[in-house]
C-alpha cells in the first residue's frame, strides 16, 4: 500500500468495538461464556466381559468397555477434571420386555455399583434410563401388534430407574420418551426413598438422525419402523416448551434438550423460559462430524470442539453430555 492509500483521516467514531478485541487480556476479561471441564458429562457404553475395548468405527476416542476397563477410563476422565460419566449398557442378551435394563445384576447395575465402589463421590454417576438398548426390537418401551405401549414403558422405566439408584446411581436420566415417565419415576424414588436422587429428563428429545453412531455403538437402532410415534418432530419449538413444562411438573430437577447444535434456539428459549438448570447433549452424529472433517484435514479439530461446544453454553446450556468431554478438558486446562 503507498501512503495515498494510509493516510486517510481518522474517522469520528463514539464506538469502536474493537478497542475491547485488541488486547488479549482484556479480550478474556469481556469474555461472555466460558466453558469448564465441570460443564461436562462423559458417555461411556459398558459391556460385558473383561479386558473389553472394542472401537466404534463412526466413533473414534470412543469405545465399548467392559467394567475393568471403564474403571480405567473414568479414572482417567477424573484426570481431565472431568467429574461426572452417563452410563449406557450393552448386554448380551436382548429380549422383547428389556428385562436386562432392570435386572438387578445388568450390566448398568454391575458398572454402577463398581464405580461407587473405587471413586465414591469423586465421581458423580449418572445413568440413561432406557430400554431400548435391551429390547430385541430395539423400541424404548414394549410393543404389541407393532404399537409402543407407553404405561408399559413406563412400569418399566420405573422399575429400571430404581435398579440404577440402588446400584448407587447419583442421578438418573430417562431418555425413553413415554408421556408421564418423569413424575412416575419421581414416585418410585420417593417411594423407596430416595427422595434425594435428581432426574435428569431427556425433555426435549428429537427424533433425529444424529443418533447413528449411538444406535450403531449399543446396537439399539429399532428393528421395524422408527422413534417417531414418541421422540419430537424436529419441525417443532413450541412442542419442546410443552415437553419441558410438563417433565418440570412431574418432578424433572435438570431438563435437557437433544441434539445440541441444530437445536439451539430450543436451548435457548428453554432457557429463557424457565428457571431449572438445561443440559443438553452433544450426540453421537454431531461428534461424527467433526471427527471425519478433521480426519480429512478439512477443519482444525480442536477449534471446531470448542466453538462447538461454547455455542452450546452460550445458547443456555449449563450442562453439556459430550464425547469430547476428556478432550476439551484437557484443552481448557493447557489453556
Ligand atoms: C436411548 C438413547 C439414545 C441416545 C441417548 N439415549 C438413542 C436413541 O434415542 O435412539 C443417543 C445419544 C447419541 O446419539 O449420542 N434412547
Amino acid at each position: 500500500m503507498n501512503n495515498s492509500e494510509t493516510d486517510v483521516e481518522k474517522l469520528e467514531l463514539i464506538y469502536r468495538p474493537r478497542r475491547l478485541r485488541i488486547n488479549p487480556i482484556l479480550r478474556e476479561m469481556v469474555e461472555e461464556t466460558k466453558l469448564s471441564a465441570s460443564d461436562f458429562i462423559y458417555p461411556m457404553f459398558i459391556c460385558e466381559g473383561e479386558k473389553v475395548s472394542l472401537d466404534i468405527s463412526s466413533m473414534p476416542g470412543i469405545f465399548r468397555q467392559s467394567i475393568d476397563m471403564a474403571l480405567k477410563e473414568m479414572e482417567a476422565t477424573l484426570k481431565t477434571g472431568v467429574h461426572s460419566v452417563i452410563l449406557f449398557g450393552i448386554p448380551d442378551k436382548k429380549d422383547a420386555l428389556g428385562t436386562g435394563a432392570y435386572s438387578s445384576d445388568g450390566i448398568v447395575q454391575r458398572a454402577v455399583r463398581a464405580a461407587k465402589k473405587a471413586f465414591g463421590d469423586d465421581l458423580l454417576v449418572v445413568t440413561d434410563v432406557c430400554l431400548c438398548e435391551y429390547t430385541d426390537h430395539g423400541h424404548c418401551a414394549p410393543v404389541r401388534d407393532g404399537r409402543i405401549l407407553n404405561d408399559e414403558g413406563v412400569f418399566m422405566h420405573c422399575k429400571t430407574a430404581l435398579s440404577q439408584v440402588e446400584a448407587g446411581a447419583d442421578v438418573v436420566a430417562p431418555s425413553d420418551m413415554m408421556d408421564g415417565r418423569v413424575g412416575a419415576i419421581r414416585e418410585t424414588l420417593d417411594e423407596a426413598g430416595f427422595t434425594e436422587t435428581p432426574i435428569l429428563a431427556y425433555s426435549a428429545k428429537y427424533a433425529s438422525a444424529f443418533y447413528g453412531p449411538f444406535r450403531d455403538a449399543a446396537d439399539s437402532a429399532p428393528r421395524f419402523g422408527d422413534r417417531r410415534s414418541y421422540q419430537m418432530n424436529p419441525a417443532n419449538a413450541e412442542a419442546a416448551l410443552r415437553e419441558v413444562a410438563l417433565d418440570i411438573e412431574e418432578g424433572a430437577d435438570i431438563v435437557m434438550v437433544k441434539p445440541a447444535l441444530p437445536y439451539l434456539d430450543i436451548i435457548r428459549r428453554v432457557k429463557d423460559n424457565f428457571n431449572v438448570p438445561v443440559a443438553a447433549y452433544n450426540v453421537s452424529g454431531e461428534y461424527a462430524l467433526v471427527k471425519a472433517a478433521a480426519k480429512q484435514g478439512w477443519i482444525d479439530h480442536d477449534r471446531v470442539m470448542m466453538e462447538s461446544l461454547t455455542s452450546i453454553k452460550r445458547a443456555g446450556a449449563s450442562i453439556i453430555l459430550t464425547y469430547f468431554a476428556k478432550d476439551a478438558a484437557r484443552l481448557l486446562a493447557d489453556g
